[in-house]
């Protein structure tokens, strides 16, 4: 499969088989993401893997809590992104307006997915959940933050096309088009 190819092929799967997802696969994912590039390469970032049954159902209740994302709890895997920033870095992106680490953790997830989606796993980012809730169930402390879940499994159902805005309406060169 070419870059592009796989680009088109990660999307978000919601709905799982039973296969059960093999370790050694899982690690290369959790390797891909943890190759990203990030601000001064701080890898500002923590990785919690949810495999538990049981508390991948507690963590998926959680994360449907806002009426979406009911279908969490029968992932096979639920990988949450937590971040791990240093002062030094917040401070940087703070002067600047920016906040580089979580367009870092971002990138981290996205290398998980696209990862993922090579070795036949479909995945699903969350960003809506019971944050707290979760942070509960995980032991993460109530100074840190966990922005995204990844939920993974083999999925059950086609590739879909994507539905995006057009080159036309996103592009321009050399001035920015209103
Ligand atoms: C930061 C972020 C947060 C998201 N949160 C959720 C979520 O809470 N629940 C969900 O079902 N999908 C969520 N998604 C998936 C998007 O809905 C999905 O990426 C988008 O509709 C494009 O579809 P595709 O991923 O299939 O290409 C999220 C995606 C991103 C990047």
């Amino acid at each position: 499969m070419d870059f592009y190819e796989l680009v088109e092929r990660r999307q978000s799967d919601r709905h799982y088989s039973s296969r059960q997802v093999e370790p050694e696969v899982l690690q290369k994912c959790l390797r891909a993401a943890l190759l990203a590039p990030s601000d001064h390469n701080t890898q500002p970032w923590k990785f919690i893997v949810v495999d538990d049954p049981e508390l991948v159902r507690q963590v998926g209740e959680a994360a449907a809590g806002y009426g979406m994302n009911k279908w969490t709890s029968k992932a096979p895997i639920i990988v949450a992104a937590v971040l791990d920033q240093p002062m030094g870095s917040f401070l940087g992106g703070f002067l600047l307006g920016k906040n580089f680490a979580l367009m870092d953790l971002g990138m981290a997830v996205e290398n998980f997915c696209l990862q993922a989606t090579d070795l036949g796993l479909g995945t699903c980012i969350l960003g809506s959940f019971n944050e707290i809730k979760i942070k509960k169930l995980l032991g993460i402390p109530r100074g840190v933050r966990m922005p995204l879940m990844i939920s993974v499994g083999y999925p059950r159902g086609l590739v879909r096309d994507k539905k995006r805005k057009s080159i036309e309406e996103t592009v321009s060169y050399n001035k920015y088009n209103k």
